[in-house]
């Protein structure tokens, strides 16, 4: 079955989304911006399911103990290594594919609305260069902050950026004297797998 597959970020200026496990822009907090990602993820369609979060071994440890698993979501945490879920995350999977194949087994299939990738970087660049139509949610913090963890950029040649999307604020926003623009991409049909 052929699903949407969305992305949310948070990315400074040179598409740096982290340093030393944690946001660049740590210990300050974006916690609207915070909320509009839990808002996001959380809602859904389809009254009866979850949403699902698909995320990296890595920023699943840099999600504070207290809030994992993120709550009414379905976790997934990708790891080679390791041969059952962190404690508190709903399932593991080895790879990207099995991991959305995971979604369709019987025991998810019914259960599933919306599948939401939340980083890390190689979870990121998976997302854009696999064929699923797609969706990146990107607020653009407007500070440059020093990065070790980066994203692909995105190339408007296999994006469009849509005018709005319910549910995302819009306009300049700011927060711990920080300035912050959401802006939603939609993969375009006739784009080139390869980033
Ligand atoms: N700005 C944002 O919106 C945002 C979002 C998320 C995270 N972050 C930040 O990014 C950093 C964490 O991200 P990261 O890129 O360093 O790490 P990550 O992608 O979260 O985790 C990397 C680990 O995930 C596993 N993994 C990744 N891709 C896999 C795949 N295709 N198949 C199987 N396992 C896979 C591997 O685990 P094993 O080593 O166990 O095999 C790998 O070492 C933190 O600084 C965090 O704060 C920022």
């Amino acid at each position: 079955m052929s699903r949407t597959l969305n992305g949310i970020v948070a990315v400074c200026p040179d598409m740096g989304i982290g340093r030393k496990g944690h946001l660049p822009w740590h210990p300050k907090k974006l916690r609207k911006e915070l909320k509009y990602f839990q808002k996001m993820t959380m809602t859904t369609t389809v009254q009866g399911r979850e949403n699902v979060v698909i995320m990296g071994r890595k920023t699943w440890f840099s999600i504070p103990e207290s809030n994992r698993p993120l709550p009414d979501r379905i976790n997934i945490v990708l790891s080679r290594n390791l041969r059952y879920p962190p404690a508190g995350a709903h399932y593991s999977a080895s790879d990207f594919g099995s991991a959305l194949h995971l979604l369709d087994t019987s025991e998810l299939a019914g259960k599933v609305d919306q599948v939401w990738i939340i980083g890390g970087s190689c979870l990121y660049k998976e997302l854009m260069e696999s064929s699923h139509h797609q969706r990146l949610f990107v607020t653009r913090v407007l500070q440059q902050f020093h990065c070790d963890m980066f994203m692909p950029t995105i190339s408007l040649d296999k994006y469009q950026l849509l005018p709005e999307f319910p549910g995302v604020p819009q306009g300049m926003q700011e927060e711990e004297g920080i300035q912050y623009q959401i802006e939603v991409y939609e993969r375009r049909s006739n784009a080139n797998h390869g980033i």
